[in-house]
């Protein structure tokens, strides 16, 4: 069944991946908009690349709306030593043409949930926009189909500070409203996306498709996976947030559990935990389905046959 879905995003090289996924699968995926937040860079740069991505997709009649220029309740915190400065380092594409929507991220986002049934919200980066919206449109909550997620880390920690990965601790309170809102929530945390390393060899089955978003995927990942070499020896850069969009093409490539999940938005030291009660230690209601098993080679298989249907 074709899906319903909004895409949240702060491109950054993996969003950028997980966007051209989706848009390169119009038989299961009816995007209805893009919205771009702050996160990985500005905001003027995070909405300049999603309006970039469109066009390298040729799927310009999918709308990109502005989002939320900072979080909720701190300074914006930026990613520019692992994305560069544009947020999407590695790519050779001109400027985009395309223009941005006259609407806000967080009036789309109200208005699409408040007519239209069955939609998914695909969030890319941190939670500010959607809890915006849920502060302005608190029936949103009700009507959402399922909110799939990357943020987060438990058994791998984090990786902006010791225990918190960088979506969460970038806005914690947004991410605490949107967990404790009742949306039906699936979490891609670095449990999984760290077995989604982009190795070189898989880099070059991008490469060797021979078209530019192939060509522009490669690009990318080659500039994207050094900070990660660097600093955790990992043999390329986790692919973090097609693991969302690939959740709905293919779930089976998954493995997770139905537990409850708290955010830290308290101690300096731990702000931007996601508390997952993987043993259900705590008796607190479950409420997000936690991934941690992934199909890594079936994961890249889809990533590359998907995006190689692109020209
Ligand atoms: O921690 C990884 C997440 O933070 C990814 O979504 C990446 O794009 C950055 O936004
Ligand atoms: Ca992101």
């Amino acid at each position: 069944m074709r899906q319903k879905i909004i895409i949240d995003t702060d491109p950054g090289q993996d969003d950028a991946v997980a966007i051209l996924l989706a848009l390169a699968s119009p038989d299961d995926l009816d995007v209805l908009g893009i919205t771009s937040v702050a996160g990985n860079v500005p905001i003027s740069s995070t909405t300049r690349n999603c309006l970039m991505l469109v066009e390298l997709a040729r799927r310009t009649e999918i709308p990109v709306f502005r989002g939320s220029a900072g979080p909720l309740a701190r300074d914006l915190v930026t990613a520019e030593h692992v994305h560069g400065p544009t947020g999407i380092d590695g790519i050779d594409r001109p400027a985009p043409t395309t223009q941005v929507a006259e609407a806000s991220a967080v009036d789309f986002i109200i208005e699409t949930l408040m007519t239209i049934d069955e939609v998914v919200v695909c969030t890319l980066g941190p939670l500010t926009n959607i809890a915006h919206a849920l502060t302005e449109e608190p029936r949103i909550a009700a009507r959402i189909k399922q909110l799939i997620l990357m943020g987060g880390g438990h058994f791998e920690g984090g990786n902006t500070t010791p225990v918190a990965e960088f979506n969460i601790y970038v806005d914690p309170q947004a991410a605490a409203q949107v967990f404790a809102s009742g949306i039906p929530l699936v979490m891609m945390p670095l449990d999984v996306t760290h077995r989604a390393i982009a190795t070189p060899s898989r880099i070059d089955a991008f490469r060797h498709l021979g078209t530019p978003p192939g060509d522009a995927v490669a690009g990318m990942l080659d500039f994207y996976h050094r900070h990660d070499i660097e600093r955790y020896g990992m043999p390329g850069g986790p692919l973090h947030d097609p693991t969302v969009i690939a959740y709905l093409l293919d779930p089976g490539l998954f493995t997770g559990r139905y537990v409850n999940v708290e955010i830290e938005t308290q101690s300096a030291l731990t702000m931007g935990t996601t508390v997952v009660d993987w043993w259900g230690v705590t008796k607190r209601p479950a409420n997000c389905l936690v991934m941690r098993g992934l199909d890594a080679d079936g994961f890249y298989h889809l990533l590359v046959e998907r995006i190689g249907r692109l020209r």
